[in-house]
């Protein structure tokens, strides 16, 4: 997700620095956005001009400390709320007070987020779709204490990405996840029981629905941890039994079968 929002910052034409823990993630942040912007070339949507600009604009750094000239900062490690909390504090106290603190987090409070920092009116969700540089949605969320200006900038930047922006208020999942997910977790649960095999599911709901993918396909490109995960923020969150996750998702993601990612979900990948 970090790589995407990348991608379509620099497109766009701003500098962006990617922050990463080393150089590994790093290496495969550029490969991913370059392997991304070639597809756009490829399709005619971007000049190789355009596209070698885009990489000129970007900047890959394990140092933090790069950050601290920033106008804003996106956000983008994994579900943890721990993690997104310290990282918030970190950066609360490294940028300059005027610059904006948003989290891509899919699920988790803006509103406790923000809470970790001293700048909680100008802390924001702006929640991208995977994949980033193809989807169309921004979900912009306001935490209680998020400012209009705040809300103002991040709607103008979302859509200088090329994006729509569409705003809701910071409950457990926002709007996205909060409808998606437990249609996932239906979907697991009807194979669970047997009612339908994967590829039977799935048809049904690409073909009955036209969605593009079907829910256990959808599940297995998310990564079935973070399924999970946003999940158990919902059924944490508003403590109802109808979020519960399914035993079957979570015996998967127990035994490290995450989708896509690790090569095996509902489905098996290739080459992983
Ligand atoms: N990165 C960048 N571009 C990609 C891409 C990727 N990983 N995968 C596909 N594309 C581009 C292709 O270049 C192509 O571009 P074009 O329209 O200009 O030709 C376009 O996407 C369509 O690709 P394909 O024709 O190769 O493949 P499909 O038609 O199967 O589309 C898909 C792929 C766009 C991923 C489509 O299956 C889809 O829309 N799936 C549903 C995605 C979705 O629901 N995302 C939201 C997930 S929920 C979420 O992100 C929130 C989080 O909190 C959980």
């Amino acid at each position: 997700m970090g790589s995407g929002i990348a991608h379509v910052a620099a497109a766009a034409g701003l500098s962006v620095v990617v922050v990463d823990v080393g150089s590994g993630p790093l290496e495969k942040s550029r490969a991913t956005i370059d392997r991304n912007l070639e597809r756009e070339v490829a399709k005619g949507k971007r000049t190789t001009e355009e596209k070698r600009a885009a990489l000129g604009r970007l900047d890959f750094s394990s140092e933090r400390s790069k950050l601290a000239r920033s106008d804003i900062v996106i956000e983008a490690v994994i579900e943890d709320e721990a993690l997104k909390s310290q990282a918030f504090a970190e950066l609360d106290s490294l940028l300059p007070p005027a610059s904006i603190l948003a989290s891509n987090t899919s699920s988790i409070s803006i509103t406790r987020l923000a809470a970790a920092t001293k700048r909680p009116d100008r802390c924001i969700g702006m929640h991208f779709m995977n994949p980033v540089p193809v989807m169309g949605l921004v979900e912009i969320i306001r935490g209680i204490a998020t400012s209009d200006a705040t809300a103002q900038a991040v709607e103008a930047l979302a859509k200088r990405f090329g994006k729509t922006p569409i705003s809701c208020n910071d409950y457990p999942g926002f709007v996205s996840n909060r409808v998606l997910m437990p249609m996932i977790n239906e979907a697991i649960e009807t194979l669970r029981e047997g009612v339908a095999a994967r590829e039977a599911i799935d048809g049904i709901m690409k073909l009955g629905m036209n969605h593009p993918m079907g829910p256990l396909e959808l599940a297995d490109f998310i990564g079935l941890d973070t399924c999970l995960a946003i999940l158990r923020v919902l059924h944490e969150g508003f403590g109802d039994p109808k979020y519960r996750p399914s035993p079957l998702l979570v015996r998967m993601v127990d035994a490290g079968w995450l989708g896509r990612k690790s090569g095996k979900g509902f489905y098996e990948y290739a080459g992983k």
